[in-house]
């Protein structure tokens, strides 16, 4: 029964169809891949025609409303498949015509502003983490995203101007704000913010820029420990640096503690005498402990602390050769050890 009916009706269709067929001469595909029964509407579960093919995939919510809605005139091929031809460019070509760049036919939404942000080469970190869209985008829609600029100054020009401690303008600073400004901070002040190449912490705490910066140009410096301290160097009281070979970067064994203290000199332990490690570890202040003159480092003391000559005496009556001095305690125990 329903092959006969069926049968007749492709038989009037057949007939008919160039008279019925509203979908233009173009049409190349079968009726039968899209009508079933004896009626033209359109049944998606019986479809055996396969959008995808046509190059136009229907996702989403393209793919659960009527063909109608796109295809107004019934002419397939009269639609084209750029998202502006059907829907309204809401943002006034502020960001071009390629809306698939943010945007899918899921809905409207954006789940994806800090990476557009990165892409843009201006991550919303720090203190742009929080602010609001508007804050920096302020068309009067609200939806149009013009460009802003990411320089600092085209948004902090009024900052700028308007700085007092120190007053940016009358110091001559440029409106580079990264130059002195880190991108990724919370705030303009603070430590680890300003600087921030070269922290002024400890002993470059230092108020006045001239103490460092002599040229015209913040530039012309070199951050090389040695370029600045080469006298402090030369000039040493308690270590003969000079003598002693040691490096000229001087971060090997200094922080930036005020008087150059701490002064970690860890090949002590390897070239000469274990300080910082083995059983002395702990056991003195300040070099002067062992080196008594602070003119000559290869004099030490040994029985400054060993000071208890009976019990020493006792501990040693099985060792032959033993003497109560530090030349002898240190070429029996070079190592401060048994
Ligand atoms: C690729 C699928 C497809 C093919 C192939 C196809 N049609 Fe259609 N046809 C449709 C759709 C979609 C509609 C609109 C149905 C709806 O509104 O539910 C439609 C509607 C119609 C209508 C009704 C028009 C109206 O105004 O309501 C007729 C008549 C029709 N088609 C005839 C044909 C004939 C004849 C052929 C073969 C030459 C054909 N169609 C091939 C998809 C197709
Ligand atoms: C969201 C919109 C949309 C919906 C819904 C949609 N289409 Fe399309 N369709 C398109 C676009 C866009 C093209 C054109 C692709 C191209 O030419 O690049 C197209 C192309 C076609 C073509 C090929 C035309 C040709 O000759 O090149 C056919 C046939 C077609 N659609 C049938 C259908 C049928 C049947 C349905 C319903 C099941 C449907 N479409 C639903 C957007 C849609
Ligand atoms: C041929 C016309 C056509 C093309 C091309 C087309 N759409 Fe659509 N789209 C529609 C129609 C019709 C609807 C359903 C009615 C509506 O919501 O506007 C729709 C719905 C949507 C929706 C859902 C809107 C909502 O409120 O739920 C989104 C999102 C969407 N389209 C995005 C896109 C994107 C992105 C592109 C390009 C990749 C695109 N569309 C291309 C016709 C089209
Ligand atoms: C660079 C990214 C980007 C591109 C490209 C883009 N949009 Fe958007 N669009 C957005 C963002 C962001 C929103 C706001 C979404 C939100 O609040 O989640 C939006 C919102 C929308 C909305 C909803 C408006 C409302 O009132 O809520 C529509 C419609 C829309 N876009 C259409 C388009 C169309 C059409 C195109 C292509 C011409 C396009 N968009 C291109 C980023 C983009
Ligand atoms: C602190 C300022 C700031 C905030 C806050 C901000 N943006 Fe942006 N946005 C920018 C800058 C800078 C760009 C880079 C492009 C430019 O120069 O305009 C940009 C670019 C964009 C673009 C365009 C991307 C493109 O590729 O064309 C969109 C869309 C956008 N922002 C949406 C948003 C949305 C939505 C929010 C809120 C969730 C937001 N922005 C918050 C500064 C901001
Ligand atoms: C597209 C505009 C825009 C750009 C570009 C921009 N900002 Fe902002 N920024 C803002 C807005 C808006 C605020 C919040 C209002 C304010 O404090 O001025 C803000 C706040 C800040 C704050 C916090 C101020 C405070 O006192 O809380 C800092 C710090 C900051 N920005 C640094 C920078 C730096 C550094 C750059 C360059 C890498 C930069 N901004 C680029 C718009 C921008
Ligand atoms: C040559 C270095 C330099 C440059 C370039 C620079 N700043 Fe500063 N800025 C400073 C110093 C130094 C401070 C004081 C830091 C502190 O107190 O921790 C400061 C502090 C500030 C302060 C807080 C103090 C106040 O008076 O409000 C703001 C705001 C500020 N800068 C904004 C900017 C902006 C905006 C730019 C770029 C347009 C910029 N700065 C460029 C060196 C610079
Ligand atoms: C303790 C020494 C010292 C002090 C004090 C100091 N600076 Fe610097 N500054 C440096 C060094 C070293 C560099 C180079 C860092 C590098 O190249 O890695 C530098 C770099 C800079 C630069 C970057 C120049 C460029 O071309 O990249 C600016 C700007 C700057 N300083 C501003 C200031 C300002 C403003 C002050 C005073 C508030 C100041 N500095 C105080 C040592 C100092
Ligand atoms: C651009 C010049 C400059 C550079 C580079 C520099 N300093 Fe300084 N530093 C100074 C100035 C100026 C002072 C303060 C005056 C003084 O004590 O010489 C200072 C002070 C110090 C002090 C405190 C000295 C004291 O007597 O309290 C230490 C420690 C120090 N610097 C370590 C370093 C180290 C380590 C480096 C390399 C990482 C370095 N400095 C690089 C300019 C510089
Ligand atoms: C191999 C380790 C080492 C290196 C490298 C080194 N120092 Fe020292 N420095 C010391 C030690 C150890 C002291 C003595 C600390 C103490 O007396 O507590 C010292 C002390 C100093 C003192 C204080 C001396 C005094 O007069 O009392 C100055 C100044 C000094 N160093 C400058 C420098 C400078 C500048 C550099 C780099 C150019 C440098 N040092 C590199 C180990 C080093
Ligand atoms: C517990 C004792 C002790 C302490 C503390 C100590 N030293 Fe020594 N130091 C020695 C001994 C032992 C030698 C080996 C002497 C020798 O080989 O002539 C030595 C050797 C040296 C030498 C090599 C002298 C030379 O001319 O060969 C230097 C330089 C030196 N010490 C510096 C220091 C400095 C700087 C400190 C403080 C950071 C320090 N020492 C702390 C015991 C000590
Ligand atoms: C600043 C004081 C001080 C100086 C100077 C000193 N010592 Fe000691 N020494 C100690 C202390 C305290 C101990 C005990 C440590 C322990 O048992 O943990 C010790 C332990 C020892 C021991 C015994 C280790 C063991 O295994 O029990 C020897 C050996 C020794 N020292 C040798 C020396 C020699 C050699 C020198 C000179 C180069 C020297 N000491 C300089 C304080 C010092
Ligand atoms: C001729 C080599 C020799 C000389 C010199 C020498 N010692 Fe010793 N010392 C030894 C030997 C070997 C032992 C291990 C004795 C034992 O275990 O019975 C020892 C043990 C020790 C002990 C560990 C005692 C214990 O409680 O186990 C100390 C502390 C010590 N010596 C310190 C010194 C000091 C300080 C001097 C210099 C005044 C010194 N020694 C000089 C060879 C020497």
């Amino acid at each position: 029964m329903y092959r006969l009916s069926s049968l007749i009706f492709f038989l009037l269709l057949a007939g008919n169809a160039w008279a019925q067929n509203p979908h233009g001469p173009d049409l190349k595909i079968d009726c039968k891949a899209c009508h079933t029964s004896g009626s033209w509407k359109i049944d998606r579960e019986q479809l055996s025609f396969n959008h995808d093919t046509v190059g136009f995939e229907l996702e989403y919510r393209h793919n659960e409303i009527d063909c109608r809605e796109c295809h107004t005139t019934l002419v397939f091929n009269e639609v084209e498949s750029n998202c502006v031809s059907c829907h309204d460019d809401v943002h006034s070509m502020s960001v071009g015509d390629d809306c698939a760049r943010c945007h899918t036919s899921k809905n409207w939404l954006v789940d994806k502003i800090p990476e557009i942000h990165e892409e843009n080469g201006f991550p919303l970190v720090g203190a742009h983490f929080s602010l609001a869209c508007v804050d920096c985008h302020d068309s009067e829609t609200g939806l149009r995203w013009e460009r802003l600029g990411n320089d600092c100054f085209n948004c902090h020009d009024d900052t700028y101007y308007s700085t007092t401690a120190p007053n940016h303008e009358a110091s001559g600073f440029s409106t580079d704000c990264i130059q002195c400004h880190d991108p990724l901070s919370e705030s303009w002040t603070g430590s680890g913010n300003f600087h921030f190449f070269f922290p002024l912490t400890d002993g470059h705490d230092i108020a006045d820029c001239t103490a460092c910066h002599k040229g015209s140009s913040y530039s012309d410096i070199s951050p090389e420990c040695i370029s600045c301290h080469q006298s402090d160097y030369n000039n040493a009281q308690s270590v003969d640096h000079a003598g002693l070979n040691f490096s000229t970067d001087c971060t090997q064994c200094h922080g930036m503690g005020p008087g150059w203290s701490p002064a970690n000199f860890d090949d002590h332990d390897g070239n000469f005498f274990p300080i910082y490690s083995g059983k002395h570890q702990g056991t003195w202040n300040t070099c002067t402990d062992c080196h008594l003159n602070v003119n000559d480092y290869s004099e030490f003391s040994c029985i400054i602390c060993h000071d208890n000559q009976s019990e020493l005496a006792n501990d040693h009556d099985e060792v032959s050769g033993y003497t109560y001095s530090s030349d002898a305690c240190y070429s029996c125990h070079p190592k401060g050890d048994e």
